[in-house]
Formats: structure tokens, sequence, C-alpha cells
């Protein structure tokens, strides 16, 4: 009798265990990825200035010319540039090299001929205007954010996968889903193996003559089939992989689709802006010019494009459909996804130069979109709300001024698009 009650215990301690370490296996792979960012303290190189004037002058030269296609940390159309310095033959051959690279390559030069190769034959533009000590500081720059190291926020992740980043490495999604459904193939295969125990351990005990009645009364119904599935433990280890199932499904559903569920066609080319300006960052107004300009954002021609996919990943079915497009002077017919109707003016530069609004407010986070999809209503009713809470960027603009004094008179509210005319049908609608 002692023993059956032990027998039982310790199944419950074992589906208990279990679980546990089930719900903490799981909870791990939902909020423990963030890699820690080991920082690599280099020493300052003979030659580079360090002074912050240099390194400011730098930083703007990087981020004007630079960043379409280089960072420091991560590598992005050309190389991560942190430490280059150290890595290129030297600080003139740096300079020549940023000032026309195509001569430094068809000079034979080892090093560039090998960078060019490994780069897929990309062209890097020439910047024959710049000065030495301008070089000299962009250099600054580099070595003083090399130095600083990766920005703690790992949430970008080394695109290409070519280098290996200086972070740890996350286990890709299909991998943990892999892991999950090894891990409750498992469990279920202990349930059998449990079941299957007692059912062996009740017909042997029965068996056993030597058993009184109490015995056999704990044995059989201790054992009984359906008072196993209606087990208290049973019960909870069904409950948990539902719940815990159901919750990683949900937050699965979160990051990838966004709470909102939007128009999102699928295009005629693969086109993705996780791609494009998520991993690789590029500017939203590289591609959508007319954003800060005009009333359309524009869709980017294809001279856009082949600016990169000259040289980039032709080998691509994708890109050849593109090169092919772009020889051919055939326009890709995008399918449209935000449209108003014709009776309603909506205006671009109006929202993003002038109310500085950022597009994610208005399109949610495209820069983590395979495809774009619809993320606002885009109603008359989201317009309106949005022009009664929003405040008017008013500083530093002349042009508010006396419109902000003679609101300041009237009321203590903040300024709003309401307070500027914005809910007249006639601004809206022509
Ligand atoms: C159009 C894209 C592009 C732009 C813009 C660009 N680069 Fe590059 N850069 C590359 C590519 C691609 C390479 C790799 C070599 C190659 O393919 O020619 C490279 C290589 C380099 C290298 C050598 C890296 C190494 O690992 O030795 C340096 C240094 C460099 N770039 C600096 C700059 C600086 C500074 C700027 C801005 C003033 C700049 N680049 C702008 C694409 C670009
Ligand atoms: C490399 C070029 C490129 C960059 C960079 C880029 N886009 Fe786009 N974008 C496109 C192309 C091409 C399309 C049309 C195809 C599609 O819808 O995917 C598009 C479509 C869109 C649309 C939907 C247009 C419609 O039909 O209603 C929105 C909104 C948009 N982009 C916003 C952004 C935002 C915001 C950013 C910056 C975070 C950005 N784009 C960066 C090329 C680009
Ligand atoms: C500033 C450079 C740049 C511009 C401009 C650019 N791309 Fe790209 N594109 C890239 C890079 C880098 C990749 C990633 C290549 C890789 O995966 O190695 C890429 C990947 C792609 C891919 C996926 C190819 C594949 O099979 O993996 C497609 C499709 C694509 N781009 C289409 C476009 C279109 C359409 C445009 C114009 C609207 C465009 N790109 C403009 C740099 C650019
Ligand atoms: C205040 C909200 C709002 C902001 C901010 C905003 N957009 Fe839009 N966007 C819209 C609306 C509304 C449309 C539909 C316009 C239409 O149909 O006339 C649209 C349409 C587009 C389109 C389709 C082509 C076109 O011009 O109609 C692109 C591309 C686009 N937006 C990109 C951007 C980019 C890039 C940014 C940031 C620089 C941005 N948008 C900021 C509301 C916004
Ligand atoms: C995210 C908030 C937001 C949304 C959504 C929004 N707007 Fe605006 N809108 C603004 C702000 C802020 C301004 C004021 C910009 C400025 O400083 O002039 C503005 C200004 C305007 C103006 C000029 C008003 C004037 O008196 O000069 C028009 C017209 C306009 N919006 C139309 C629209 C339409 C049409 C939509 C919907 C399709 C829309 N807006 C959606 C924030 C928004
Ligand atoms: C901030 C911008 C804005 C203002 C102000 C505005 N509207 Fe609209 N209105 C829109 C937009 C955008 C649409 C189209 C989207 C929709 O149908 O909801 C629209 C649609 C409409 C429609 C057509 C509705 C339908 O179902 O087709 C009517 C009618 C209308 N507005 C009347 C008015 C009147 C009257 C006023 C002034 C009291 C006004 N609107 C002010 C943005 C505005």
């Amino acid at each position: 009798m002692t023993q059956n009650m032990t027998l039982k215990r310790s199944l419950t301690r074992v589906l208990l265990a279990l679980s546990l370490s089930g719900f903490l296996f799981i909870s791990n792979q939902s909020f423990g990825q963030e890699a820690a960012a080991d920082t690599a303290a280099v020493a300052s190189q003979g030659g580079i200035p360090t002074d912050a004037a240099s390194i400011s002058e730098g930083e703007s030269l990087f981020k004007a010319n630079c960043t379409t296609c280089h960072r420091v940390h991560q590598k992005l159309v050309g190389p991560a540039l942190e430490d280059v310095y150290n890595r290129a033959p030297s600080i003139e051959w740096i300079k020549n090299f940023i000032w026309n690279s195509s001569k430094v390559i068809a000079s034979g030069d080892d090093y560039a001929v090998s960078l060019y190769d490994e780069y897929n034959k990309t062209q890097m533009t020439a910047f024959p205007t710049f000065k030495e000590e301008e070089i000299m500081s962009l250099l600054a720059y580099i070595q003083d954010e090399t130095n600083k190291g990766p920005a703690t926020a790992s949430t970008t992740t080394t695109p290409g996968g070519g280098e290996g980043g200086a972070g740890g490495e996350s286990i890709p999604a299909g991998y943990l889903n892999a892991i999950m459904v090894g891990l409750i193939i498992v469990l279920i295969l202990i349930f059998v193996v449990l079941v299957l125990i007692t059912t062996i351990l009740r017909r042997y005990l029965n068996q056993r003559g030597d058993l009184d009645e109490d015995d056999k009364k704990i044995v059989n119904p201790a054992f009984d089939f359906d008072k196993f599935i209606k087990s208290k433990p049973v019960i909870f280890l069904t409950v948990f992989l539902f719940t815990a199932i159901a919750f990683k499904v949900v937050i699965n559903q979160l990051y990838a689709v966004g709470v909102q569920k939007g128009y999102a066609p699928k295009q005629p080319i693969a086109f993705s802006h996780k791609i494009h300006a998520g991993d690789y960052q590029i500017d939203c107004q590289y591609c959508h010019t007319g954003v800060r300009k005009s009333k359309s954002a524009n869709i980017p021609s294809l001279n856009i494009c082949m600016n990169c996919h000259s040289q980039v990943k032709t080998s691509s079915p994708q890109i050849q459909k593109l090169t092919a497009a772009y020889e051919n002077n055939d326009p890709i017919e995008w399918v449209r996804i935000h449209n108003l109707p014709d009776l309603a003016y909506f205006n671009h530069s109006q929202h993003v130069e002038v109310g500085e609004i950022e597009c994610q407010t208005c399109h949610g986070p495209i820069e983590e979109m395979e495809v774009v999809r619809q993320h606002s209503l885009l109603t008359m009713g989201w317009c309106i709300d949005c022009h009664r809470k929003t405040e008017v960027n008013a500083k530093g603009n002349e042009y508010y001024d006396n419109l902000l004094e003679l609101h300041e008179e009237e009321s203590k509210d903040a300024m709003t698009v309401e307070d500027i005319g914005g809910l007249e049908c006639s601004k809206c609608h022509y």
C-alpha cells in the first residue's frame, strides 16, 4: 500500500518538474534573446585626430556621404568600417580609396582587388573633392565609434551573414519552433510510457494473490485510467501546455503581424522593406523622394533600384526580373496600398516636413515589413482625431508665431491642428 502512495506521489513530482522546466524553457526563448555586446578596446592610431571638433565634423561627413552603404559596426552594402585604419594597408591607401576607389582597384592593389571581389564587385562612390583633413576627421569619427563599441541595443542583427559581428548570435525562430515541437513530443512519449507502466503494475499486483481487500481497493481505483486522466497533474499539464502554446502563438503574432491587420497585396517583385529600410537602414527618402517636398511620397523608379542592383545580388531571379524590366524600359506595376478617395486631399510634406510626424505614426513599423500593409484606417475620423489631439509644431516657424500669440491670448491649452483650421472641410476636401 505505501508503495502505491509513493509511486503516485513521485509521479506527481515528475510531472510537476517537467512542466516547470518546460515553462522556464519557453519564457527563456521569448524574452532571453538579447545578446551581450562585447566592447573591444582599441588603441588610438597615430595620425588620426582625437579632438571633439574633428570627430563631430567626421560624423556629419559620414552621415551625409557614407551611411547609404556603410555603418561603423555593421556590414551593409560595404564593409563595417570599425578598425579600418588598422586593417587597410595604410592611411594613404584609405585616402586614395575614398578619392577614387576604382583607380586603386585598377592599379591591381591586392587588398583593394580582394575587397572588391568580396563585395560582389560593388563600386564605391568616388569622393574626389574631399580634402585630406576631411578624410582624417572621417577616420577620427570612425575611430571614436570603434573605441565606443557597438551600441548596446542590438536589435539589428548583421545582415547577409558574411561577418560574425561582435554580439552573440540569436537562435533563428525556425529552430525554436522545432525545439518546441520536440519538447511536446517528448512530453507525450513520457505520458504514454507512464500510462503503460501503471497498467502493467496494476495487472501485476492484481495477479499476486496475497493482497488483502484494502490493498486491492487502493490498487485498482488508484490506477484507473479514467481517474488518471482526470488526476490533478494531468489536468495541470494539459492546461499548462495549452496556455503555453497559445501564449507563444499570440506573442509571435503580435511581433510578426502587428495588432491591426491591413491590406497587404502581393507585389510583382518581392521587394522587402525589412531588408532595405530595416536591415540595411536605407533612408525612406532615398526611395520615396517626394515625401518632404510634395503632396505625394512617390514610389521609386527603377533608376533608384539600379543604383545598387546593377551590382548587388545580380544572381537573384528577382533582381534579374528587375534588370530586365529596367533594360526594356518597362515600369513595374506596383499594387497601390494606401489610397484615399479622390474627394480628399492629403499632403505628405505638410505632415512630414512641417508637422515633423514620423512615417511610422501613420504607416506603422514599415521597416519590419516584408510586405507593406495598411496600418491605419485612413478614414476621415482618423484624420480628424489626430488633428484634435496633435499639437502644432510651431517652434522656430515664423509663419506660426503670430497664430501662436493669438492662440495664447485666448486659451491656455496647447495649440492643436484644430486651432489652425485643421477641421475645416475645405482644407481636406477640394
Ligand atoms: C555606394 C556605396 C558606398 C558609399 C556611398 C561609400 N562606400 Fe565605402 N565601400 C563601398 C564598398 C562596396 C566597399 C568595398 C570595396 C568595393 O567593393 O569597392 C567599400 C569600401 C570602403 C573602404 C575600405 C574598407 C576596408 O574594409 O578596408 C573604406 C575605408 C570606405 N569604403 C570608406 C568610405 C567612406 C569614408 C565613405 C563616405 C565618404 C564611403 N566609403 C562611401 C561602398 C560605398
Ligand atoms: C529601397 C527603396 C525603398 C526604401 C528605402 C523605402 N521604400 Fe517604401 N516602397 C518602396 C517600393 C518599391 C514600394 C512599392 C512596393 C511595395 O509596396 O512594397 C514601397 C511602398 C511603400 C508604401 C506603400 C505605398 C502604397 O502603395 O500605398 C509605404 C507606406 C512605404 N513604402 C513607406 C516607406 C517608409 C516609411 C520607409 C522608411 C522606413 C520606406 N518606405 C523605405 C521602396 C522603398
Ligand atoms: C542602397 C542600395 C539598394 C537600393 C537602392 C535597392 N536595393 Fe534592393 N537590395 C539591396 C541589398 C543590399 C539587398 C540584400 C542583398 C542580399 O541579400 O545579399 C537587396 C535585396 C533586394 C531583393 C531581394 C533579392 C533576393 O533574391 O534576395 C529585392 C527583390 C530587391 N532588393 C529589390 C529592390 C528594388 C525593387 C529596389 C528599388 C525600389 C531596390 N531593391 C533598391 C540594396 C538596395
Ligand atoms: C499623417 C499621416 C502620414 C504620415 C506621417 C506619412 N504618411 Fe504616407 N500616406 C499617408 C496617407 C493618408 C496616404 C494615402 C495618400 C493618398 O491616397 O492620397 C499615404 C501614402 C503613402 C505612399 C503611397 C504613395 C503616395 O504618395 O500616395 C507612400 C509611398 C508613403 N505614404 C510613404 C510615406 C513615407 C516614406 C513617410 C515618412 C517620410 C510617410 N508616408 C508619412 C499618411 C501619412
Ligand atoms: C498623426 C496625426 C495626423 C494625422 C493622422 C493626420 N494629420 Fe493632418 N496634420 C497633422 C498636423 C500635426 C498638421 C499641422 C502641420 C503644420 O504644422 O502645419 C496637419 C495639417 C493638415 C492639413 C493642413 C491644415 C491647415 O490648416 O493648414 C491638412 C489639409 C491635413 N492635415 C489633412 C489631413 C488628412 C486628409 C488626413 C487623413 C487622411 C490627415 N491630415 C491625417 C497631423 C495629422
Ligand atoms: C482632416 C481632414 C478632413 C476634414 C477636416 C474633413 N474631412 Fe471629410 N473626409 C476626409 C477623408 C480622408 C475622407 C475619405 C475617407 C472616408 O471616406 O472616411 C473624407 C470623406 C468625407 C465624405 C465622404 C464620406 C463617404 O463615406 O464617402 C464626406 C461627405 C465628407 N468627408 C464631408 C466632410 C465635411 C462636411 C467636412 C467639414 C465639416 C469634412 N468632411 C472635413 C477628411 C477630412
